[in-house]
């Protein structure tokens, strides 16, 4: 079976990838490591922020075989720590054969324009903006969700073409948007941006929330209102990669993500129209494994 792809122009052996956010939560620094000789078919790093984060505090994942929820916050040693070590990042992942992608996240329009510099001008192959990211409280505020404000998204991409030219490998990751009229607008957004070769979706579904057995908010952060993953999302995330398919020009790949267990899970998301895939809930309960067991489902 003939399990080639590509995204934003980038070969993959096959489509099937690791999502952002799960490289540092595998096996800390040694992470990439690990993933470029998994069978993933790139690595992502990420999400990197300028400044050093610890992330939010507390209970900040869970799961069982049906969801997951997390609060992770963007934890991760910031931009000195990744200036020095993606080169050799993106040399390990390149020996394994595979590219090494890199999700950033900033908090204003300018900070995803330098972190997009830095990611290429130390080698890594595409750079993908976290649009979507619903954990970040700061003062007991939860930030905006970039991506619910379409005049935010074509600043983002204004500034982040203006700094790395529009020729650059980018891809944008989007929340689950249940109003479809708004998905529109963003995808209208979006698509004026030559910079932008692929659209990842979905990210997790914002502010869910879910007792443990004392009846007790389940995770620490944001009150209990934490990003849903996992099975209960893939409808969802079929939902609006098709929808996407629809809305976006047909030079922007699409890259679907949500609720992906098993090998017909990527074809589903094949059929909607995505043209690569990135796990993670399923990846952190069956670790690297996962990528075999998949890709072999995924050929039966
Ligand atoms: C523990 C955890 C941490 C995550 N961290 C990030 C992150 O830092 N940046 C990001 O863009 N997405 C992050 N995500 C979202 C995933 O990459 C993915 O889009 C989402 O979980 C849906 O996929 P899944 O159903 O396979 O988990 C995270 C997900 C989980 C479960």
């Amino acid at each position: 079976m003939e399990l080639q792809t590509s995204v934003a122009g980038i070969l993959l052996e096959h489509p099937l990838m690791n999502g952002a956010g799960t490289c540092k939560l595998l096996d800390g620094p040694e992470g990439v490591k690990e993933l470029a000789r998994s069978n993933t078919a790139a690595v992502m790093v990420g999400t990197i922020t300028l400044e050093q984060r610890e992330g939010n505090s507390g209970e900040v994942y869970w799961a069982n075989e049906m969801f997951s929820l997390n609060s992770l916050g963007w934890p991760n040693p910031g931009r000195t720590y990744y200036q020095k070590y993606l080169p050799t990042m993106v040399a390990l992942s390149r020996d394994a054969g595979k590219p090494l992608f890199v999700n950033v996240g900033g908090f204003s329009p300018d900070e995803y324009a330098v972190l997009a510099e830095l990611v290429f001008e130390r080698g890594a192959d595409l750079v993908e903006l976290d649009l979507s990211c619903a954990s970040i409280w700061e003062k007991g505020q939860q930030r905006r969700i970039p991506c619910f404000d379409p005049q935010l998204v074509k600043e983002i991409l204004r500034c982040v073409e203006e700094k790395v030219g529009s020729d650059a490998k980018v891809a944008i990751k989007l929340s689950p948007f249940s109003d479809p009229f708004a998905l529109s607008e963003v995808a209208k957004a979006i698509g004026e941006w030559k910079v932008v070769k692929a659209v990842t979706s979905t990210n997790t579904f914002p502010n869910a929330f879910s007792y443990d057995e004392k009846g007790k908010p389940r995770l620490t952060p944001g009150g209990g209102f934490v990003a849903l993953g996992g099975p209960a999302i893939k409808p969802i995330g079929l939902g609006q990669v098709k929808q996407l398919r629809n809305l976006l020009p047909s030079c922007i790949d699409i890259i679907g993500v949500g609720g992906i267990t098993t090998g017909l899970d990527i074809l589903d998301y094949q059929r909607a129209g995505a043209v690569a895939v990135q796990i993670a809930t399923a990846l952190l309960g069956r670790r690297l494994k996962v990528f075999d067991q998949l890709l072999s489902e995924l050929i039966d």
